[in-house]
C-alpha cells in the first residue's frame, strides 16, 4: 500500500523534550514513593517505553488491553476490557498511560475499573490530547501537548494498524481516512 503524504505535528526531538519534562514532574510528584505504569495497548505502548526511562522512582510497568475503536476512526461509544492487568494495584500508586485523549471513553472506563482494585492514588497520563473531541467530561492529571481534532498516526498510534512505527507524530491527511 502507498504511504499518503504525512505531515509533521511533533518531531521526534520534539517528542523527546516534553516526554522528559513529563518524567521529571512525574518523578517529583512521587518523590520518595513507588509506581505502577499501566501502558493501554497498543498505541501507548512505545509513549511508556519512553516515559518509563525517564522516570526516577521505583517503578514497575504493566499493559492493559481495550477495544473500542473498530477501524481507528469512529468510537463504537462501548468500551470492553480485552486484556486484564496482571500486577496487583491494591495501595499502589497507579499511573494510567495513554496516548491520547478523545472523547474520553477510554480514560472514563478504565478509572472505573482501576479504582475498583482500591490502588493508592491513580493518576492519568496521555501523550496527546483532543479537548474539542470530548463526549464525557475528563482529565488527565498529565498531558504532553493538546492538538486540534486531527486524526494524527505515529509513535505507537495507528491508522487501520499501520504507522505505530513512525518516530514523529503526523497528522494523516483526511482524504484517507
Ligand atoms: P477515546 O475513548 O475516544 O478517548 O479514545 C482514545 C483512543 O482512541 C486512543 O487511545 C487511541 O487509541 C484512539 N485515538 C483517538 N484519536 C486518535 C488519533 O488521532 N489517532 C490514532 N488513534 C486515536
Ligand atoms: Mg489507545
Amino acid at each position: 500500500m502507498p504511504m499518503p503524504e504525512l505531515q509533521v505535528l511533533f518531531s521526534r526531538e520534539q517528542i523527546a523534550r516534553r516526554v522528559a519534562e513529563l518524567g521529571a514532574d512525574i518523578t517529583r510528584d512521587f518523590s520518595g514513593q513507588s509506581l505502577v505504569l499501566l501502558g493501554v495497548l497498543k498505541g501507548a505502548s512505545v509513549f511508556l517505553s519512553d516515559l518509563a526511562r525517564s522516570i526516577q522512582l521505583d517503578a514497575t510497568f504493566d499493559f492493559l488491553g481495550v477495544s473500542s475503536y473498530n477501524n481507528g476512526i469512529r468510537h463504537s461509544g462501548e468500551v470492553r476490557l480485552i486484556k486484564d492487568v496482571d500486577v496487583a494495584m491494591e495501595d499502589r500508586n497507579v499511573l494510567l498511560v495513554e496516548d491520547i485523549l478523545d472523547t474520553g471513553l477510554t480514560m472514563t472506563y478504565l478509572s472505573k475499573v482501576l479504582m475498583a482494585h482500591q490502588p493508592r492514588a491513580l493518576r492519568t497520563v496521555a501523550l496527546l490530547d483532543k479537548p474539542a473531541r470530548r463526549v464525557t467530561p475528563v482529565r488527565a492529571d498529565y498531558v504532553g501537548f493538546e492538538i486540534p481534532d486531527e486524526f494524527v498516526v505515529g509513535y505507537g498510534m495507528d491508522h487501520a494498524e499501520r504507522y505505530r512505527n513512525l518516530p514523529d507524530i503526523c497528522i494523516l491527511p483526511r482524504h484517507v481516512l
